[in-house]
């Protein structure tokens, strides 16, 4: 295991009391090593005071977790406290659950299917690359923790402006939360010739998200955050001349149409519509985001959705 001191921002995720924590940070910034390091602590930590039970590792995919999270969590996970069970995934603790004869264990999920956690229950829970997942993992890992009110750490970088945006990252100031924001230049092994090349070379916007975890806008570029789990809408009504039940039973031609016309519309007005319609964020989030008033952004949500309502009507037309 390398040896090394964690950074300020680190030190400031393992000194916070919060309920729910939320990392958002640069690419290479030392946030799974964070996650892993804060779960690690708090494990000892209920062990010391006498509370042992379950608990909850989980990343997007099977590939972010095995390329990744799980390689630097056992990088990190004391031989003796137990062994990995390659076959349940899982982590076998030498300590029993109370009352019983069965071991305490540390339950490692794709996220891909949010109910592979249902029927656990769990004292801590840590999600990583957390802002790739669907937001009923967020609603399900909720649940798992919710009998022991346990405590969860979320780390990841920036993605789309999606529920992690409006459910974690905004919770700033609410008591149960803690967001702690740092860049990848802050992790000591960063290095920053690489830092200072990717900041002369990537648009800025690009840069701003994954080297310094802003989440920005990418003004200019046909929506490139478009994201097949996070952005397709749910099927709503197409106007009535044309709503061919034929079409109507194809939910994902239906969702092909939709993005068609999407695309069509103007950008700035497409922007205003996702954000209203799809990711659901009031007017003065999607003013904040964008950087305009709160008039403007309906004038441009309206705009928006008679846009897509002609375009929706165009290529059903032909
Ligand atoms: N405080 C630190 N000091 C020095 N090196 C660190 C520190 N924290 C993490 N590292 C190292 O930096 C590298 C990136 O760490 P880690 O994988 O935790 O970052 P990450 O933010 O999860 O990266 P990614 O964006 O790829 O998910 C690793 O090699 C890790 O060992
Ligand atoms: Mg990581």
């Amino acid at each position: 295991m390398e040896q090394f001191t964690l950074h300020e921002h680190q030190v400031k995720v393992l000194n916070s009391n919060a309920r729910f924590i939320g990392c958002i940070a640069g690419i290479r910034g030392g946030k799974t090593t964070i996650g892993a390091v804060w779960l690690l602590r708090q494990i000892d930590q209920d062990r010391e005071s006498g509370k042992c039970g379950d608990y909850l590792i989980c990343a997007p995919t099977n590939k972010i977790l095995d390329q990744s999270t799980l390689p630097k969590f056992k990088e990190f996970f004391p031989p003796d406290w137990g062994v990995w069970k390659e076959q349940k995934s899982y982590f076998e603790l030498k300590w029993n659950r109370p009352g019983s004869n069965e071991p305490c264990r540390i339950f490692v999920r794709s996220m891909d299917e949010p109910d592979s956690v249902e029927g656990m229950d769990c004292l801590a829970a840590w999600m990583d690359e957390v802002g790739k997942m669907k937001s009923q993992a967020w609603i399900n890992v909720q649940g798992r923790l919710s009998v022991n009110k346990g405590k969860c750490i979320l780390t990841t970088t920036p993605y789309a402006v999606n529920w992690f945006y409006k459910d974690i990252y905004k919770k700033n100031g609410d008591p149960d939360y803690d967001i702690i924001v740092w860049s990848s230049i802050d992790n000591p092994a960063f290095p920053h010739d690489e830092y200072e090349r990717a900041k002369r070379t990537l648009p800025h916007a690009i840069f701003e998200k994954r080297y310094h975890a802003k989440f920005t806008r990418l003004e200019g570029l046909v929506y490139p955050e478009f994201d097949d789990d996070l952005h397709i809408v749910e099927p709503f009504d197409i106007p009535d001349n044309s709503n061919r039940p034929d079409v109507a039973a194809d939910m994902s031609l239906k969702n092909e149409i939709i993005q068609k016309a999407l695309l069509k519309v103007r950008d700035s007005y497409r922007e205003a519509v996702i954000l209203r319609d799809v990711q659901e964020l009031s007017y003065e989030e999607i003013a904040d985001i964008m950087k305009i008033e709160v008039g403007t952004v309906k004038s441009r949500i309206n705009r928006g959705r008679a846009e897509l309502q002609k375009y929706l009507k165009d290529i059903y037309n032909d």
